[in-house]
């Protein structure tokens, strides 16, 4: 059956404009500015016509071109539904609209400009299928600011049970590349992710996945470039894996944000990350939690904080980190900036092993971990857990490698209790989630009153008109 009069051969696309071409249970997608001389011409009606008639016990194949999408999509509801996708889709950067259609997807006043979802689905790029969302308009008409209402997530699946992504690319998201929820039996394999700003602003937010209230999720083989979160698992995950993951200057692997909600806990269970490697990354190895009061902040989303839930049984296992700002992390005040509520979650973190972490970090800040003291975190574990600054890795000089930590079960315990973390001193509770200069206030606490020598000391806290000559300034990142 042709949707609209083709005149020649199946598959063969003629002036006469038709562009689902569908042929028994597949249905073949054509661009209309094949047809227009080469004008962008929307092609979501067609796309949209192609889920409709193939999304049901059938497939639904983008051929090899570009198709331009300037309106939300919502493809749920598959049933046995194998998507293709052999060119690229380019959204439309017309700002206006998108602010006004994007769909809510209810987590955090976020919004997508595409829903995906069904059972038994599967969505295959072979490597050469690609999302391209425009971004750069959206970075920047964002100017730098945290998440703008309707700027939309490229790619939302919801309510998805036993789907498998593999292949596909995605060059400068929207905002997040891809989030998962409401989902179960969730594969994403063979993904590249590259957003990169090409002017002064920022890209922001281009977090490369989020899982929320879902759980089976493998994400497999990614390489991202981002900017924010390279995968970043939110409330109600159980059961995520993910596994040979390569991230250039993201905000690393984190378990959050979670507790923003009262009345909404969240309850996060079964993480593995592994085999992960992080490069210029502000962050590493993360977990990052609400404090117990609300607050209202202005950076992030507006107010948070007195969610409930827990965090248990994470496993970070076979990092390596190249000039990361801070490699493992806890934080239970994740954006708060008032070091008087900061010790208020009652948002429960136990069962945390960080094994065989190795590689550089940007500061001389291994890790920080401050558990509320409201709920002490147990079974806290680091097993080869060495990580080494940067300019102690260049031979330069450099200050020792500190870990701090508070409020962790059986912190002093020897023998089979033992946690294997280091802790030099007293975390803060407020640690600044991402650093710009290394921390002068834990320099002076832990560092400079307990191990460094003064010689040393002065060098690196006052290195003098040329702070790299000194070697104490580190590269940028
Ligand atoms: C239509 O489907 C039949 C049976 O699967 C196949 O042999 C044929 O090549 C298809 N035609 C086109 C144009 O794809
Ligand atoms: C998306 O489509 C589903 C049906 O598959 C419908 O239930 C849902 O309300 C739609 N969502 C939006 C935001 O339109
Ligand atoms: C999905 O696939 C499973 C396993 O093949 C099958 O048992 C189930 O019925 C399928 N679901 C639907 C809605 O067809
Ligand atoms: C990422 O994209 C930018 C431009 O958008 C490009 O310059 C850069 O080479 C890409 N990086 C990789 C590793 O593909
Ligand atoms: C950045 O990308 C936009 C959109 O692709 C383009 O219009 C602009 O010229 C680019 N700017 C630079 C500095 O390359
Ligand atoms: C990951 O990549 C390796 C090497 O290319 C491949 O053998 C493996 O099958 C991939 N894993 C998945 C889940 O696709
Ligand atoms: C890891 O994933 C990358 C693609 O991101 C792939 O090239 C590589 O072969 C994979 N490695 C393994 C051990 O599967
Ligand atoms: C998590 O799931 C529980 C029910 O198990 C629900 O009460 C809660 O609202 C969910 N939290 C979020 C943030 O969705
Ligand atoms: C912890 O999570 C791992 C990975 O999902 C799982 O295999 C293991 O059974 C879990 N352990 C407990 C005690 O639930
Ligand atoms: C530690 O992690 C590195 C990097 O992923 C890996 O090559 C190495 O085999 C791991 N070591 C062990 C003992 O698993
Ligand atoms: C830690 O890593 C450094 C730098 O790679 C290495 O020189 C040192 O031997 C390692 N220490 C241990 C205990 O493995
Ligand atoms: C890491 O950042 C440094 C400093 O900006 C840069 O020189 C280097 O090329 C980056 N490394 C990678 C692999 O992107």
């Amino acid at each position: 059956m042709l949707l609209k009069p083709l005149c020649s051969v199946l598959g063969v696309v003629s002036t006469a404009a038709a562009y689902v071409v569908n042929n028994g249970t597949s249905c073949y997608v054509y661009p209309e500015s094949l047809t227009h001389f080469g004008q962008p011409v929307d092609d979501t009606p067609s796309i949209l016509r192609a889920f409709e008639l193939c999304g049901t016990n059938g497939s639904v194949v983008l051929t090899e071109n570009t198709f331009h999408i300037n309106q939300v999509m919502n493809t749920t509801g598959l049933v046995n539904c194998d998507v293709e996708l052999h060119g690229e889709m380019i959204w439309s950067d017309n700002i206006p609209y998108w602010l006004g259609h994007s769909y809510s997807v209810v987590y955090a006043n976020l919004s997508t400009a595409w829903f995906f979802g069904g059972e038994n689905v599967t969505f295959k790029g072979f490597g050469k299928g690609r999302f391209n969302g425009n971004g750069q308009a959206w970075y920047n008409e964002n100017r730098n600011n945290s998440n703008q209402p309707g700027r939309p997530i490229a790619f939302t699946i919801l309510n998805a049970k036993n789907l498998w992504m593999d292949g596909v690319s995605w060059s400068q998201a929207q905002f997040w590349h891809s989030f998962i929820s409401h989902s179960q039996n969730v594969s994403m394999s063979n993904i590249y992710m590259n957003s990169t700003s090409n002017d002064t602003w920022f890209t922001v937010n281009t977090d490369g996945s989020d899982t929320w209230n879902s759980r089976d999720v493998f994400y497999t083989n990614w390489t991202v470039l981002g900017g924010d979160d390279c995968i970043a698992i939110k409330g109600n995950s159980t059961n995520v894996v993910s596994k040979n993951i390569t991230c250039y200057r993201t905000h690393g692997m984190p378990i959050g944000s979670v507790g923003q909600q009262p009345g909404h806990p969240d309850f996060v269970q079964d993480i593995v990350y592994e085999d992960v490697h992080l490069i210029n990354s502000t962050n590493g190895a993360w977990i990052k939690a609400w404090q117990g009061r609300s607050q209202s902040v202005t950076n992030n989303g507006g107010s948070g904080g007195g969610g409930g839930g827990y965090i248990k049984n994470v496993t970070f296992r076979n990092f390596v980190l190249e000039n990361v700002g801070q490699p493992i992390s806890v934080t239970q005040c994740v954006y708060g900036h008032d070091p008087s509520v900061c010790d208020t979650s009652e948002l429960q973190i136990s069962d945390v092993t960080w094994e065989n972490i190795t590689g550089t970090s940007h500061f001389d800040v291994a890790s920080v971990i401050h558990c509320s003291p409201l709920v002490p975190c147990p079974g806290m574990k680091f097993i080869d857990v060495n990580i080494t600054t940067v300019n102690a890795s260049l031979g330069k000089p450099s200050l020792p490698e500190v870990n701090v930590c508070a409020n962790i079960v059986n912190q002093n315990a020897t023998g089979e209790n033992a946690t294997g973390v280091p802790c030099h001193g007293f975390a803060p509770n407020d640690m600044p989630n991402v650093l710009y200069r290394n921390w002068p206030e834990l320099l002076t606490q832990v560092i400079l009153s307990v191990v460094v020598p003064p010689a040393q000391r002065d060098n690196c806290l006052h290195p003098g008109p040329n702070p790299a000559a000194a070697g104490c300034n580190p590269p940028p990142y």
